[in-house]
């Protein structure tokens, strides 16, 4: 048990909740899993992450009822978009059973939460319509790579990169839109990539976004002279196919990850996402909470507050909002921004497939 009592704290304040820097809690992102069916070098590298590899047993996980509880408490206090993540997130039984439930929840001032996922999409032909149907309003499909070797290469799982695309097209028909998908872009490795993935969705109704190589999780091969950068990715793409910056703040981001810009020809939208070149820590309102319960207040940390004692049926609704508000208000992680004013020194690595990327 933690040692700080709930009753002890501070009320949660009636303004809008800010953490120390100033920045409001908007995005959760829930891990419902710890697995995955892929081996991603830069996530779960098979070397590290064998058939001995310690995977939380079913019984850590939280449970649905506790990711309910934790979920009214986040709405509570300002959240309005829930994401599930994993590992995979696909592989947890049940899925669509949470997303009813979850899609159930309103915010203080009446509407709905939406409810996304963030997944690889081997999974998803097969349960599109479900999860449509139990409410869920987003998808993100992960995808580095179109050609089937590299495909099955870069996701270490004998799979042909047809599954990822059956699975986006049945999002797509289930009337899971806009569809996203998302590709981590390592030098040397699937910059050839690039165009491929642009001809391959341009027109389609799905917006790309190039995300750069961070140093997180496994990765532990990482070095800088790996990251392309989004501006270089554009770069690339905009010699084939001209864009138009779309409007809004920070480069059409508007508090969120990815620079958005459109085909200058009307065929859609593609996103840059500069985690590394261009930190977005400054306006960051995202708290990831791992599949036993812990709460992260930044992708890098490295350490999380169990939740789990202010989860059990018979908890106080109100100690949980305390907890978490009192939590929110001492945040001051800004670890994207740190790295790149600090950018010789060694930093810890997390593991990102507990956290949810
Ligand atoms: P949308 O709701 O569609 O805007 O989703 P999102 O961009 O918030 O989430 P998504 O999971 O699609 O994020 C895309 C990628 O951006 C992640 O896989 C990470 O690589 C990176 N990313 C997301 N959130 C953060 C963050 O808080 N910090 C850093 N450094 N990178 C992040
Ligand atoms: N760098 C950038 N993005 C990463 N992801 C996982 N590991 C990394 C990394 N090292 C993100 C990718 C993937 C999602 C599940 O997590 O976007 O699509
Ligand atoms: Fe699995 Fe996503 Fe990690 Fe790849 S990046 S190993 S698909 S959780
Ligand atoms: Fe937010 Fe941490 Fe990512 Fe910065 S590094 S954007 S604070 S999660």
């Amino acid at each position: 048990m933690n040692a700080r009592h709930p009753q002890d704290l501070p009320l949660a304040a009636a303004a809008p909740l800010r953490d120390a820097l100033g920045r409001p809690l908007r995005d959760l992102r829930l891990s419902v899993i710890d697995r995955c069916n892929f081996r991603c070098g830069y996530c779960m590298p098979r070397e590290s992450f064998g058939p001995d590899y310690p995977f939380l047993p079913a019984s850590e996980r939280l449970g649905f009822d506790e990711m309910l509880r934790l979920a009214r408490g986040f709405v509570a206090l300002g959240v309005e978009k829930i994401r599930l993540t994993g590992g995979e997130p696909l592989l947890r039984r049940g899925l669509p059973q949470l997303v009813e439930r979850l899609a159930a929840l309103r915010t203080p001032n009446g509407q709905p939460v939406e409810i996304a996922l963030t997944t690889n999409g081997v999974l998803l032909a097969a349960q599109a319509r479900a999860l449509r149907d139990a409410g869920l309003t987003r998808v993100t499909v992960s995808l580095d790579a179109l050609d089937d070797a590299l495909f099955r290469h870069l996701s270490g799982a004998d799979l042909p990169v047809a599954r990822v695309l059956d699975g986006i097209a049945a999002a797509q028909a289930a009337g899971l839109a806009p569809l996203k998908v998302n590709t981590v872009v390592e030098r040397g490795v699937n910059e050839g990539e690039i165009l491929p993935l642009v001809r391959h969705f341009r027109g389609s109704g799905v917006a790309l976004r190039f995300i750069e190589y961070m140093d997180v999780g496994g990765a532990s091969a990482w070095d800088r002279g790996r990251v392309v950068s989004a501006d270089e990715v554009r770069a690339r793409v905009a010699a084939e196919f001209p864009l138009r910056a779309l409007p809004g703040a920070d480069g059409g981001r508007d508090g969120a990850t990815a620079q958005r810009f459109a085909h200058a020809d009307g065929q859609g939208e593609l996103g840059f996402i500069a985690s590394v070149s261009q930190p977005f820590c400054g306006d960051c309102s995202r708290a990831r909470v791992s599949s036993d319960g812990r709460l992260y207040t930044c992708l890098f940390a490295t350490r999380g507050l169990d939740l789990r004692p202010w989860l059990a049926p018979d908890s106080d609704p109100e100690a949980l909002q305390q907890l978490l508000a009192t939590r929110w208000a001492r945040r001051d992680d800004r670890y994207s921004e740190r790295r790149a004013e600090a950018p010789a020194r060694r930093y810890p690595t997390v593991r990102m497939s507990l956290v949810g990327g």
